[in-house]
């Protein structure tokens, strides 16, 4: 497999991209970091990589830069913002967005730069870890055959869906039917409470029944354990990538109610104080709020 040429920049070092990162330095690649909250460059620091201050500063003498910032609004500080990766002129090397953003917003920031993908990542911190993540590309044909390489150490599985954006949609259909079947999950968990029956056994019956999906059997543990902290996927996440599949398909003219259903959910739960914890806090939405009840 030929090996991407030069250092590469991670920006954004959450739960992802501390991995992406990591997986780039034990593959013995040189790793350029920056984070909004610089203590969290640390442990990357001390496991060989450079931080720095800017992300500007992050992309100097590299051949590819990925972001994996949380959001679009984040996306655009990063590349536009002062001391941004765009802010003197075009960033030479291959710049991959692998954070979940609007489709069409990708398409926006990354005008007047001629190399981007978008890469919509399947998996979690570990496989992000262990370099294997399954990774849908959008984004031209070229581009994608020289930015093959570095995605191949970052995932088991690189496919390239088409132009730019392509990658977003396909991740948010994913996030669409996670988000779908973790609320249909806390819903029967929620009712079995309601109507007296042990939420454990009924989530362990839930687990092992075939009307389970693997994402509603591993995140049933959760449930069980009442644990919302150290997420996998913070609920935020969940509700602003619910959020986008539902305007995607309300521009196609769909109409989605289990879309629509979802995204109102997560957000509530959201609102109501949830955003940081793991996205199966989206039971917290389905309770009557304290204070509320007659
Ligand atoms: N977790 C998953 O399993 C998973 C899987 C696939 C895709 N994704 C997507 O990948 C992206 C990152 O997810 P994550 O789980 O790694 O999120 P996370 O742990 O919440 O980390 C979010 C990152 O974004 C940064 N950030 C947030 N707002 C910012 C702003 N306004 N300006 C600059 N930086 C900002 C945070 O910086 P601070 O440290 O300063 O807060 C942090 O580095 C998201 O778009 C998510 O939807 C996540």
């Amino acid at each position: 497999m030929t090996r991407p040429s030069g250092p590469v920049a991670v920006l954004g070092l959450g739960t992802m991209g501390t991995g992406l990162a990591t997986r780039l330095l034990d593959q013995g690649m040189a790793v350029r970091v920056w984070n909004r909250t610089p203590e969290r460059t640390e442990p990357l620091a001390r496991a060989g990589a450079i931080a720095v201050a800017h992300p500007a500063d992050a992309v100097e003498g590299t051949s590819a830069a990925i972001c994996t910032v949380a959001d679009g609004e984040a996306l655009r500080t990063v590349l536009h913002g002062p001391r941004g990766i765009l802010a003197g002129g075009a960033y030479p090397g291959h710049l991959v967005c692998a954070g979940t953003v609007a489709p069409e917003e990708i398409v926006r920031l990354a005008e007047n730069t001629h190399s981007v993908l978008d890469v919509g990542m399947l998996g979690n911190r570990e496989h992000a870890r262990t370099g294997e993540l399954r990774l849908f590309v959008g984004g031209d044909e070229p581009v994608f055959t020289l930015g093959r390489p570095l995605l191949e150490l970052l995932g088991k599985e690189v496919v390239h869906l088409g132009e730019l954006g392509s990658g977003m949609r396909m991740k948010l259909i994913l996030n669409l039917l996670m988000g779908i079947e973790v609320q249909a999950l806390a819903e029967a968990v929620e009712l079995a409470g309601a109507t007296k029956l042990d939420r454990k056994l009924v989530l362990s019956t839930i687990a092992g029944s075939g009307f389970a999906s693997p994402v509603m059997a591993f995140k049933s543990k959760r449930l069980a354990a009442g644990r919302f902290d150290k997420p996998d996927f913070r609920l935020r996440l969940m509700a602003k990538d619910l959020q986008l599949a539902a305007d995607q398909a309300a521009a196609g003219g769909l109409r989605l109610p289990l879309a629509a259903a979802a995204a109102e959910t997560h957000g509530r739960a959201t609102e109501l104080g949830h955003g940081d914890e793991d996205c199966v806090a989206v039971t917290h939405a389905l309770t009557p709020t304290p204070g509320t009840q007659t």
